[in-house]
């Protein structure tokens, strides 16, 4: 499985980039908010640290809007992916996309009817939020496994992208489920590495280390 970083912070990516697990980069018009520089010398320096897609979301509500920003952003990197939201707009977008050989991430995908439509418009990424999902009460994982099930039936090529994840447990599952990639905040890919016996462990080694190394000299 992919792990793509869920941020539009560069420092975030040049930090996750560093520990070497990262295919990609999602970005949102929530996340590009928070940062302080123009959103385009933004875009140029996430795409030019990462080397795998960065998604960047088009705001227009309609076709020809999208397809504008489309056409503009793919234009700014090889590696721009543009994101656009699971509407009739943004799907026809999708499918305009594909014929001009641009690759896309529909987002906002929250039912597995939603997820067909996408694969069917020839999405290159379909992102479900599972934590917005299961903030409803429902069950975000259940909906990647329905997904994962559909696309196999009919052997799409979109690539099911977990997204809106919450903690480390969404990442075990969609990993055990088979989806192609995960985005998360760095907060989550950090606590991947971590556990408390691994802490244990090392210190034990080295106090026993230590010990013996005293007796040794
Ligand atoms: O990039 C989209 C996404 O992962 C949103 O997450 O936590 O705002 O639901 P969240």
């Amino acid at each position: 499985m992919k792990l793509f970083l869920d941020t539009g912070n560069s420092d975030e990516i040049r930090t996750a980039s560093a520990w070497g697990q990262i295919d990609g980069v999602t970005t949102n018009p929530s996340l590009i908010a928070k940062e302080r520089t123009s959103f385009k010398e933004l875009i140029l320096e996430i795409c030019h640290l990462v080397e795998g897609p960065v998604s960047v979301e088009a705001l227009a509500p309609d076709f020809e809007g999208m397809m504008r920003e489309a056409r503009e952003y793919a234009g700014w990197a090889s590696n721009v992916v543009i994101k656009l939201p699971l509407t009739i707009e943004g799907l026809k977008a999708a499918r305009a996309c594909k014929v001009a050989e641009i690759r896309t991430n529909i987002t906002l995908c929250f039912s597995a009817n939603q997820a067909l439509l996408a694969a069917r418009a020839g999405a290159s990424f379909v992102s479900p939020f599972v934590g917005r999902v299961d903030d409803e009460g429902w069950d975000g994982m259940k909906l990647i496994e329905e997904i994962i099930q559909i696309y196999a039936n009919y052997d799409f090529d979109t690539e099911i992208l977990v997204a809106s994840v919450r903690h480390p447990l969404h990442v075990t599952e969609a990993a055990k489920l088979g989806a192609d990639v995960c985005t998360m905040p760095l907060k989550i890919l950090k606590q991947l590495y971590h556990h408390p016996l691994t802490d244990v462990g090392i210190e034990k080694f080295m106090k026993d280390w230590e010990g013996q190394r005293q007796l040794v000299r």
